[in-house]
């Protein structure tokens, strides 16, 4: 799309300022239409939260944490999977104003943890409603989180199950696994293939273990209804037959996270997702209780990272920015989770605070309004550091505010604070 020449002319205090052809080249690529309706959502979120006034009192690298986000995002699942249960996965973001936010909605939890467990246990949780989800546990673990109240845990293998030969009460969820070779983060190194479920059947009858029923994670950030639709196939068909052979009866049917959001492209509206799902799982026996075990979907948006440019230069290879936080601490899901956050300056949110005369603010904007790649970097002073390459941004200097949504997810626990402190998490009110 190209500007015309009247959207290239802005009267500034009464002066028209012309916008060089140099200053329209900067302008013409367009923001891809995804960069620009985060960008938009960004903004509004920014200026709700007062991202500014936050950063100017706590400093940065800063989470700014908005648990409202929380909150939306369950009632998304709960508007489009109605009749389903939902366990938040708490490693995703196990922070407690995250946990309230879960609990106060009337959801609960999937922990992995004893650490998990604790901090579910501080914050008041009803503890006996969650589920255990690591298929690999030490007695000890499994010990304390059966004292602390849980009941409900997942196993893959026989050696887990004799596990749990002396605690009475418990119920298990095997866990299948259906490998995807497409998907970006595959979880199926746990669980076994439904050929394998009868061993582990016998196995836990065996052991006097009540089998509630299956569960499987068809691969997190999956962008397509397909793997649960076959999943859930597969799965059902197969409770049936074993319900069947061995006179037993399931009563849960638990589907997994893995529901996606958008990080440097879009993904198809969670509605689409759904649709499908609820299809599959319309084939259910009514009597069973369905779960899911959202992380990333409810935890992402829930944090915005903010960052402070220190330092720019020109380079063979064009314009590079350091940041205060890297690949080490903030953005430690690129190297564990290949995610690819966008990376927005504060100025082309207009989340500065605008007390400048007309002309400055004007002029202000429209530098904001052209892109340059830029490559960006942490602290770390090592070729490993580097945050984006490309990034469209305004030019930038030193103590310029970058932004970045969606960074609730897997971030907080992995930050390791090697470059510094790790940054600091605020609620935002
Ligand atoms: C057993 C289990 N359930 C749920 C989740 C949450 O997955 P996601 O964040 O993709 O929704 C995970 C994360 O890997 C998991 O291992």
């Amino acid at each position: 799309m190209t500007t015309t020449i009247a959207e290239r002319t802005r009267r500034i205090a009464g002066r028209a300022v012309r916008i060089t052809k140099t200053d329209r080249d900067a302008m013409l690529p367009e923001q891809p239409p995804h960069r620009e309706e985060v960008r938009r959502q960004l903004a509004a979120d920014a200026a709700r939260l007062h991202v500014t006034d936050l950063v100017r009192e706590h400093g940065s690298p800063l989470f700014v944490l908005d648990v409202d986000r929380v909150t939306t995002q369950l009632l998304a699942l709960r508007r489009e999977l109605p009749d389903v249960e939902i366990h938040f996965a708490t490693t995703s973001l196990p922070h407690p104003a995250v946990i309230r936010a879960v609990d106060a909605f009337g959801a609960t939890f999937e922990v992995e943890s004893r650490g998990e467990i604790d901090l579910l246990e501080r914050e008041g949780v009803a503890i006996g409603r969650c589920v255990h989800s690591n298929p690999v546990k030490s007695v000890a673990d499994i010990t304390g989180a059966y004292l602390r109240g849980i009941r409900t845990f997942v196993v893959d293998r026989h050696s887990e199950i004799d596990k749990f030969r002396w605690l009475p009460g418990v119920a298990v969820l095997l866990r299948l696994s259906f490998p995807d070779p497409a998907a970006d983060r595959d979880t199926s190194e746990f669980g076994v293939p439904p050929e394998e479920a009868d061993a582990l059947i016998a196995h836990c009858l065996r052991a006097g273990l009540r089998i509630a029923g299956f569960t499987f994670h068809v691969g997190s950030q999956t962008v397509s209804a397909e793997p649960w639709m076959r999943a859930i196939h597969r799965t059902l068909v197969l409770m049936r037959r074993l319900e069947h052979e061995h006179g037993i009866r399931f009563d849960t049917l638990d589907i997994g996270g893995g529901f996606p959001i958008a990080y440097d492209e879009r993904v198809p509206a969670f509605a689409e997702l759904a649709r499908g799902i609820r299809s599959a799982l319309a084939a259910a026996p009514s009597r069973y209780r369905i779960l899911v075990e959202p992380g990333r979907f409810v935890s992402a948006p829930a944090i915005t990272l903010v960052t402070r440019v220190v330092g720019t230069t020109e380079r063979p290879d064009g314009d590079w920015a350091y940041l205060d936080d890297g690949v080490s601490d903030a953005y430690s899901n690129l190297p564990s989770e290949q995610a690819h956050p966008l990376v927005f300056a504060a100025a082309e949110l207009d989340a500065q605070p605008v007390r400048e005369p007309e002309r400055a603010r004007v002029e202000r904007r429209l530098r904001a309004r052209r892109h340059r790649p830029v490559t960006l970097a942490g602290p770390a002073c090592d070729h490993v550091d580097v945050i984006a390459r490309a990034m469209p941004l305004p030019t930038l200097h030193e103590g310029d505010l970058l932004l970045s949504p969606m960074m609730g997810a897997y971030t907080v626990v992995p930050a390791s604070g090697v470059t510094g402190v790790g940054p600091a998490v605020v609620v935002a009110a």
